[in-house]
C-alpha cells in the first residue's frame, strides 16, 4: 500500500548544505512513462551537492530540490503506458534526481534491473562509475597492455574502479591522492604507486615513477589547478581524458603546436552516449566483474537519510573516501 506522504531531505532553492531539510511531503505521482520508485539506497554522487548549490544543472531538476541521482529500489508503482510487470523489480534508476525520499518518480526507459547477485546498496553505486571508468579507459583513453596510467583523485569512486580497470588491462597505476587518509583508503584497490597530491613536487614524483618518461593515459575528473600538470606528465603518444572538474574549472587547452611537438591528444568523454548499451558483452562483463568480486566497490561508509546534509558538507570539505550511501528505506526485504 503506497502512502499518501513520505520523508524526504529538500532543499528550497540553491545554497549550501545546511538548508538540506527533513520533510513530510506528498508522495509523487508517475506520469505516463514512469514508474514510482521505493527507493533503497542512494550513493553520493559529486552531482548531488553541485545540483543543490545551482552549480549544474543539465539534468532535469526542480525547485524546491529533492537530491538523489545513483538509486536503487523497487518499482512500487507504474504510470500510464508501463508495463506492469515492472511493479516489484529490483532496479537502478539514472538520470534522475529525487532519491532522497521514500519514493521517487523515475523514467521506466531509464531503469536498468539489478543483477540478482548484486544487493540494492551496491547496485546504486557501483554502474555509475564502474562504466565511466571502463569507458574514460578503453573507449576515450584506448588503453593498452602494459600502459601507465595516471588516475586524479585515485581514492575517490571512479578513481578506485578505474585502477581496478587499468590492473585488470595490465597496465600500471599512478594514483594521486588527496592525503595520506586518502591514499590508505585507495591503496587495497591495487594502485602500483600512490602519491599525496596535496603535497609540493607531487608531479616531479610522478615522474620518476615513469623513470622520467611520463604517462600513458590520464583519467582526469578533478581539473583544477593540479591538472595544468597534465600535459607535461604525459608520454610521447600520450592520451589525456577529461571527464569533469570536481576540484573547479578545467586548464586551458594547449596550443596545437604543444601539442604535436609532445605528440599528445587530449581527449573529453561524457559516457552517457558513447556507454555499450546493457546486455553487450561490455556491459555483461563489467557487471560480471563486480557481481564475482573481481572488481570491488568502494562504499566507504552509510548515513541515514535524515544526516545527509552533513554529508553533502563533508563531501564538499574532501572528507569522503570512495562512495558514501544514503540509505533510505533500506534493503527492503528484498
Ligand atoms: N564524464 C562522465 O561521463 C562522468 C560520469 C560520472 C562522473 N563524472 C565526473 O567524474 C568526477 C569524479 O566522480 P566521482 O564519482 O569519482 O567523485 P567522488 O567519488 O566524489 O570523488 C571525487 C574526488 O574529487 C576530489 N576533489 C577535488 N576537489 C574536490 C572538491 N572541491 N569537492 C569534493 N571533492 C573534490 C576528491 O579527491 P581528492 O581530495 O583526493 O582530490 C574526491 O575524492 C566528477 O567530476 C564527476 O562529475 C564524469
Amino acid at each position: 500500500m503506497i502512502p499518501v506522504t513520505m520523508r524526504a531531505m529538500q532543499i528550497d532553492q540553491p545554497g549550501p548544505p545546511a538548508g538540506l531539510t527533513f520533510k513530510r511531503v506528498p508522495v509523487p505521482k508517475p506520469g505516463e512513462g514512469q514508474v514510482l520508485l521505493q527507493v533503497a539506497y542512494v550513493g553520493m554522487n559529486p552531482l548531488d551537492a553541485m545540483a543543490r548549490a545551482g552549480i549544474v544543472n543539465f539534468l532535469p531538476m526542480t525547485w524546491p530540490f529533492v537530491p538523489g541521482l545513483e538509486k536503487t529500489g523497487i518499482v512500487a508503482a507504474a504510470g500510464p503506458g508501463v508495463d506492469p510487470a515492472l511493479v516489484g523489480k529490483r532496479v537502478i534508476a539514472r538520470l534522475g534526481f529525487g532519491g532522497y525520499a521514500d519514493y521517487a518518480v523515475s523514467q521506466a526507459d531509464l531503469l536498468i534491473e539489478l543483477d540478482p547477485r548484486i544487493d540494492l546498496k551496491t547496485g546504486c553505486v557501483y554502474r555509475g562509475c564502474t562504466f565511466t571508468a571502463w569507458h574514460g579507459l578503453h573507449k576515450a583513453g584506448r588503453l593498452q597492455n602494459g600502459e601507465t596510467v595516471l588516475i586524479h583523485s585515485a581514492a575517490g569512486a571512479i578513481g578506485i574502479m578505474a585502477t581496478q580497470v587499468a590492473k585488470t588491462a595490465g597496465c600500471k597505476v599512478i594514483g594521486l591522492a588527496g592525503g595520506r587518509a586518502k591514499i590508505a583508503f585507495a591503496k587495497p584497490f591495487g594502485a602500483d604507486v600512490l602519491i599525496d597530491y596535496t603535497a609540493p613536487g607531487w608531479d616531479a614524483k610522478v615522474k620518476d615513477a615513469t623513470g622520467g618518461r611520463g604517462c600513458d593515459v590520464i583519467l582526469d575528473g578533478n581539473g583544477g589547478p593540479n591538472a595544468e600538470k597534465n600535459v607535461d606528465l604525459t608520454a610521447p603518444l600520450g592520451r589525456i581524458v577529461y571527464i569533469g572538474a570536481t576540484a573547479g574549472g578545467y586548464p586551458a587547452t594547449p596550443p596545437v603546436p604543444t601539442l604535436i611537438f609532445k605528440n599528445i591528444s587530449i581527449a573529453g568523454m561524457n559516457v552517457g552516449p558513447i556507454e555499450d548499451p546493457p546486455g553487450s558483452a561490455t556491459d555483461l562483463a563489467i557487471i560480471d566483474a563486480v557481481a564475482n568480486g573481481s572488481w570491488k566497490v568502494p562504499i566507504s561508509e552509510t548515513v541515514e537519510l535524515e544526516h545527509a546534509a552533513d554529508l553533502h558538507a563533508r563531501l564538499e570539505a574532501r572528507k569522503v573516501m570512495g562512495r558514501a550511501v544514503v540509505k533510505v528505506g533500506g534493503d527492503l526485504g528484498a
